[in-house]
């Protein structure tokens, strides 16, 4: 899988997809990470993407042309399963859809910053809008590491042991069971018995049953 992240602040994404399983992905040629810098497409020459907004009001609208011309600078050499907008008025991100978007062989992920995107770029040149969560950030760099984030570790091959991305929370629609590592007792609290009987059966059954207490307690909604 590609992904092509359009940006203002490249710099933003060093960290966050240069480590633990995003790194490995890359290193295993199992996803590819392409950072673009939108102002690299300005024709101003002081490389301006951003201008005032028609009818007044606070804040900075980034244009549509240097966000048009990246787009099409990729869109031009090979063809792109969805053209993603980072933006809280965007469908709510999740676990189904980040396994949709895993069934992809390349997506785009716009990310906005200032007051937002000249709405034509979006009405011609999206395909799709996301949300991670009913909150405002400075701007999309951090919702499109999620996103490539989430989507990457699904992508077969990525995790050692192909079960563990079955077992995450959600993926089931249910919160995970606890987890134990040693030793069996730390100051006096001991680990569950039945996770050291060595019974599979029982033990499944028993995480199972905790799944479905910490989500009723926890998430009720998922149940519903
Ligand atoms: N850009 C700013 N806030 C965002 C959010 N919550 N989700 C996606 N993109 C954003």
């Amino acid at each position: 899988m590609r992904i092509d992240i359009l940006t203002l602040f490249p710099e933003m994404f060093t960290g966050p997809l240069s480590e633990s399983i995003v790194k490995r992905a890359v290193a295993k040629g199992l996803a590819e990470i392409h950072i673009h810098d939108i102002r690299d497409f300005s024709k101003d020459k002081h490389q301006r993407v951003d201008d005032y907004q028609f009818g007044g009001g606070a804040g900075m609208v980034m244009m549509a042309e240097p966000v048009v011309d990246a787009i099409e600078s990729l869109t031009s050499v090979r063809k792109y399963d969805e053209v993603i907008f980072m933006t809280p008025d965007g469908e709510q991100f999740s676990q189904s859809v980040a396994n949709g978007l895993s069934l992809h062989e390349n997506i785009i992920l716009v990310c906005g910053h200032y007051k937002g995107l000249d709405e034509r770029v979006r009405e011609h040149f999206i395909t799709r809008e996301i949300s991670i969560g009913d909150y405002v950030l400075s701007g999309g760099e951090l919702a499109a590491c999620v996103v490539a984030d989430a989507v990457i570790r699904l992508l077969p091959g990525v995790l050692n042991d192909e079960t563990s991305a079955l077992s995450d929370s959600f993926q089931d629609g249910l919160l995970s069971a606890p987890v134990y590592t040693r030793p069996s007792e730390f100051r006096g609290w001991k680990v569950p018995d039945i996770l050291l009987s060595g019974h599979e059966k029982n033990i499944a059954e028993w995480r199972m049953q905790q799944s479905l207490e910490r989500t009723k307690k926890r998430r009720p909604d998922l149940l519903d």
